[in-house]
């Protein structure tokens, strides 16, 4: 695996790959890698010729400064991992490669998905994470981009984001990799303690009590009930709903038919985690 530190150094050689016709799948991390990023690591290696892994703790994203300060760095363990994978190219920037004249002042346009759910408790969060993933595209020019669907509003701002700055990238959306006892695979997961780690699982459990039960009508009742499975496993949420898997509106009803979402925020101690599950059309 190339690793490459430089935009300087990068930037040539996948123009060079691009002239040839290599058609190259890109899979922005923040480093703190697991088999989530392994999955995507693999699935951008049968559906491209060249894949390309960025590690970047991108500080602009980060609207709680102790969240930032406390972010896992094993910088060494995801090289072997990426190299176990068969990545093909390492892009390890500095925050001064990434952001040479300060943090860009753009705000990109996302609508409604700023302030929602993740925007809602996160103010400045999808700003940053455009900033870096604009920043990395520019210089990596992918013709695909590979995301994990554990974050889901994210993959709907990347999106977006895909559209307002006219990339060709084709975004690709990957399952969500989980533990066995389905706690969605997170490096942040890293930071809970042995009960913490037991209790975490209380997510995953409010949120297929939710897939489960789920019937035409109203979801009040039914969302009580998630909210006591994440009470129980003393977990403190931000939020837990449903809402349209197309657009994230939220909805008290449903209609049996349409395409939704249940997704959840919840503190485990210091510890925040999100999960999501899709339901499909005419689950009930
Ligand atoms: O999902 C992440 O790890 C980050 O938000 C991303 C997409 C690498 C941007 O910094």
């Amino acid at each position: 695996m190339l690793i490459f530190k430089r935009i300087s150094d990068i930037a040539p050689f996948l123009q060079n790959q691009k002239q040839r016709q290599v058609v190259s799948g890109f899979v922005p991390t923040m480093g703190a890698l697991h088999q989530g990023h392994v999955s995507l690591v693999k699935k951008a290696k049968s559906e491209s010729d060249l894949t390309v892994c960025s590690i970047f703790v991108n500080p602009t994203q980060f609207n709680d400064p102790g969240d930032y300060k406390q972010y896992p760095v094993t910088v060494e363990q995801d090289i072997y991992q990426l190299e176990k994978s068969g990545c093909d190219v390492l892009f390890l920037p500095s925050a001064d490669e990434i952001y040479p004249g300060g943090v860009p002042n753009i705000h990109y346009d996302i609508g409604y998905l700023e302030t929602i759910l993740e925007g809602a408790y996160r103010p400045g969060h999808f700003q940053g994470v455009c900033q870096a993933v604009h920043r990395l595209l520019d210089i990596v020019q992918p013709d695909r981009l590979f995301m994990g669907q554990k974050d889901y509003q994210q993959c709907m701002v990347i999106k977006r984001l895909l559209s307002l700055i006219n990339s060709p990238a084709r975004l690709i959306v990957a399952e969500t990799v989980r533990e066995p006892d389905g706690l969605a695979m997170s490096s942040r997961n890293m930071r809970l303690n042995g009960e913490e780690r037991k209790l975490a699982t209380g997510i995953y459990r409010a949120l297929t009590l939710i897939r489960r039960q789920i019937r035409p009508g109203s979801l009040l009742p039914l969302l009580d009930e998630a909210k006591q499975v994440l009470a129980d496993h003393q977990l403190k949420p931000d939020y837990i709903t449903i809402a349209d898997a197309g657009t994230l509106e939220e909805t008290e009803t449903w209609d049996g038919k349409t395409e939704i979402v249940a997704l959840a925020a919840a503190f485990m101690g210091k510890v925040r985690l999100i999960d999501n599950l899709v339901i499909p059309r005419n689950f009930a």
